[in-house]
C-alpha cells in the first residue's frame, strides 16, 4: 500500500474528490475563514501569523503544567544541535502573547484586536472532532479589563457562528475567579475528594494535587459519578466580590444586545491561564463532550511569560468542528462555481491559438482551455462537467474570421463574438 497520510490529519480536498466532506472540503475552510475575517475585521480586528513552533518553554509556561496538552500531548520538534527542542503550537494564544510582548504593541491604542487562523498540533486520541492536526480561528483583545470587552469577545464569537448559518448553538458561561478564588475552590475541592481518592481515575489522582479543579472536567464515567454523588458546589460559588461583580456586568452588556447564554457554573477550561469569564459553544452536532469553541480571560499570561503585565481575553473555534456542525445542521455553502469561460480548439493546428486567447483572457475572467483539440459535442460535454458558464468553440472558420463561437452552458444562448471584443462581451454578460 502506498504511503498514508499521519493518523490524526487531513487532506483538505478540491471539489469533485470522491467521499468528499464539509470537513475535508478546501473550499469550506476558505469558506469559514472568510466569514471570520468579515465579522472580526469589521469589529476592528487586524490579523496576524505566528511560527508553527515556539519554544518549549513559552507552551509548557503559557499553556500550564498541569494540562493535558503539557503532560501528554505536545509535539516535540528536535534539530542537530543540543537546543532543548520545539513544539509544534498545541493552540495560539501563547504564541500571540509572545508576539504582543516582543513587538511592542502595548504602545498601540487599547483596547487592541487581533485575530489568527491556521493549524494547531495536539497528539490525541484521535475520534471525530478530534485531531492531531486541526485548524483554529482565534481572537484576541489586549489592554482591557473592562467587562464590556469580555462581552463583546463572547457576542463576535456568536456572530460567526449566525453568518455562517448554524442554529443549535448554545452559549455556556462561567467564571473562574480570580487567583484567590481558585485556589480557595481549589482548597476545598481537595478536601472533598481526597478522602475518596481511591475512586478516582489515575489522570484525576494526578489533578488532585496539581489542579483539582481539572478533575471536574474528567471524561472518566468513574469520575463523573462520584463528582455527582458528592454533590461538588460550583466554582461560581467562590467567586470573590469584584470577580463577581465583573461577571455581572458582562451578564448585563450580554442580555441588553439579546446575546443567549446559559450560566454554567461549573465550567472549566483545558488550560491553566483563565482567569474570570470563560465560556464555550456547544452544538449539538458535535457532541457534549466536543466545544465548537471556548475561550476566556487571561490577565495573568503576560507575566507567567516574563513580560509586563497586560490583560488579555479571547477565544478559539475549531474549524473542523464549525463544518461538522454546518453538516449536521444541513447548512448550504456557496459552490465554488466552474470557469466562466471555457476556450476549445476543433482542430489541432487551433490549440496555442486557444491557449493564447486564454492566457489574455484570465486579465479579465477565469478562464480554462482544452489542451487537445475535441469535436463540438465532446466540448459542450467537458465544458459541463467542469462547470463552466460559457464555452467558446475555435474551429478553421473562427481562425480566419478573428472569431469565437460561444454558447452559454446555463441558459444555451449562442453568440459568436469577434476575439478583440471578448473582454466586453463577458464583462457585460457577467452583470
Ligand atoms: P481550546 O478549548 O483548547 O482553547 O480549543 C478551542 C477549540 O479548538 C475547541 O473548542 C475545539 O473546537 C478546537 N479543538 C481543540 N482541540 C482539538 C482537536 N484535537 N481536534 C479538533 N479540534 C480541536 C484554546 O485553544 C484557547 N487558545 C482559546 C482561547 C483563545 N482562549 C483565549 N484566547
Amino acid at each position: 500500500m502506498a504511503i498514508q497520510r499521519p493518523k490524526g490529519t487531513q487532506d483538505h480536498l478540491p471539489e469533485g474528490s470522491p467521499k468528499l466532506t464539509l470537513d475535508t472540503r478546501a473550499a469550506a475552510f476558505d469558506y469559514v475563514r472568510e466569514t471570520a475575517r468579515r465579522v472580526l475585521e469589521r469589529a476592528g480586528a487586524q490579523r496576524i501569523d505566528t511560527p508553527l513552533f515556539e519554544e518549549a518553554e513559552l507552551v509548557k509556561r503559557g499553556v500550564g503544567g498541569s494540562t493535558d496538552i503539557v503532560r501528554k500531548e505536545m509535539f516535540t520538534v528536535y534539530y542537530f544541535g543540543d537546543h532543548g527542542g520545539f513544539i509544534l503550537r498545541p493552540e495560539g494564544t501563547a504564541g500571540i502573547v509572545r508576539a504582543y510582548l516582543q513587538n511592542g504593541w502595548k504602545q498601540l491604542p487599547a483596547p487592541f484586536k487581533i485575530w489568527l487562523c491556521g493549524p494547531m498540533f495536539r497528539a490525541e486520541n484521535v475520534q471525530k472532532g478530534r485531531l492531531r492536526q486541526f485548524h483554529q480561528v482565534d481572537y484576541e483583545v489586549f489592554g482591557s479589563t473592562d467587562p464590556l470587552v469580555d462581552a463583546e469577545a463572547i457576542a463576535l464569537m456568536v456572530d460567526v457562528v449566525r453568518e455562517l448559518g448554524l442554529k443549535k448553538v448554545k452559549v455556556k458561561l462561567g467564571s473562574i475567579g480570580d487567583p484567590e478564588d481558585r485556589e480557595a475552590y481549589n482548597d476545598y475541592l481537595r478536601e472533598l475528594f481526597t478522602p475518596h481518592v481511591e475512586r478516582l481515575s489515575d489522570d484525576s489522582k494526578d489533578r488532585l494535587t496539581r489542579n483539582p479543579m481539572r478533575i471536574l472536567d474528567s471524561k472518566s464515567a468513574g469520575d463523573q459519578e462520584l463528582i455527582a454523588e458528592l454533590g461538588v458546589r460550583p466554582m461560581l460559588d467562590f467567586l470573590g466580590a469584584e470577580a463577581g461583580a465583573h461577571f455581572e456586568q458582562v451578564q448585563q452588556y450580554l442580555r441588553d444586545w439579546n446575546v443567549e447564554f446559559d450560566l454554567d457554573p461549573s465550567i472549566v477550561r483545558g488550560l491553566d491561564y483563565y482567569r474570570r469569564t470563560a465560556w464555550e459553544l456547544h452544538h449539538e452536532g458535535v457532541g457534549a463532550k466536543s466545544a465548537l469553541g471556548g475561550g476566556g480571560r487571561y490577565d495573568g499570561l503576560a507575566e507567567q511569560l516574563g513580560g509586563a503585565a497586560v490583560p488579555g481575553i479571547g477565544w478559539a473555534f475549531g474549524i473542523e468542528r464549525l463544518l461538522l456542525a454546518m453538516e449536521a445542521d444541513g447548512v448550504e455553502m456557496p459552490a465554488p462555481g466552474g470557469p466562466q469561460l471555457y476556450l476549445v480548439a476543433l482542430d489541432e493546428e487551433n490549440v496555442p491559438l486557444v491557449a493564447r486567447l486564454a492566457r489574455e483572457a484570465r486579465a479579465y475572467a477565469r478562464t480554462e482551455f482544452a489542451y487537445r483539440a475535441m469535436k463540438v459535442g465532446n466540448a459542450f460535454k467537458d465544458a459541463e462537467r467542469r462547470g463552466a458558464v460559457w464555452v467558446g468553440l475555435m474551429g478553421s472558420e473562427e481562425a480566419a474570421n478573428g472569431t469565437v463561437s460561444l454558447k452559454n452552458m446555463v441558459t444555451g444562448e449562442q453568440q459568436t463574438v469577434g476575439v478583440g471584443e471578448l473582454a466586453t462581451f463577458l464583462q457585460k454578460s457577467d452583470d
